[in-house]
């Protein structure tokens, strides 16, 4: 099976919540490999880029300030098709209609803050990961 890396965003209310170990917990349990891993803040140059397909929503401005709001933890994970895997985990974007057993449907009640942001699809992943991290901090699984 093809092995995958993508980016993965533990978003402002999960480290609010104090879900960051759950979060981590239920990747790892999942048996994906960790490449990268920091607590970092978001600024609005940086959220802007991320959500640039997004710009002309009228959930943009919302959004913008809902990622920068607080400290993120950012995250590259590995494995066997793991774009696909993770955004299964996440779940439907809206937590209302996020199955139970997701992220999302297990954990959110909130449509803008839904806890986490996954690749989806290899260019985006690829973007994303250069985005946010510099080469020499991807660790070798
Ligand atoms: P993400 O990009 O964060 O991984 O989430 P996604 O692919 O599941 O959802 P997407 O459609 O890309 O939306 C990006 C993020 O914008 C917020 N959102 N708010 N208020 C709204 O109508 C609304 N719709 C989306 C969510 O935080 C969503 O994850
Ligand atoms: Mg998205």
């Amino acid at each position: 099976m093809e092995q995958q890396r993508t980016f993965v965003l533990l978003k402002p209310d999960a480290v609010e919540r104090r879900l960051v170990g759950e979060l981590v917990q239920r990747l790892e349990q999942k048996d994906l490999d960790l490449v990268a891993l920091k607590l970092m803040r978001v600024d609005k140059a940086l959220a802007e880029r991320h959500y640039a397909e997004h710009r002309e929503k009228p959930f943009f401005k919302e959004l913008i300030g809902f990622i920068t709001r607080g400290p993120v933890v950012a995250m590259v994970v590995e494995g066997p098709q793991a774009i696909t895997v993770v955004r299964q985990m996440m779940g439907a974007t809206n937590p209302f209609q996020a199955t139970a057993g997701t992220i999302r449907g297990d954990l959110g009640l909130d449509l803008t803050a839904n806890l986490i942001h996954g690749s989806d699809s290899p260019e985006s992943a690829k973007k994303e990961i250069e985005r946010f991290f510099q080469a020499e901090e991807l660790i070798a699984a």
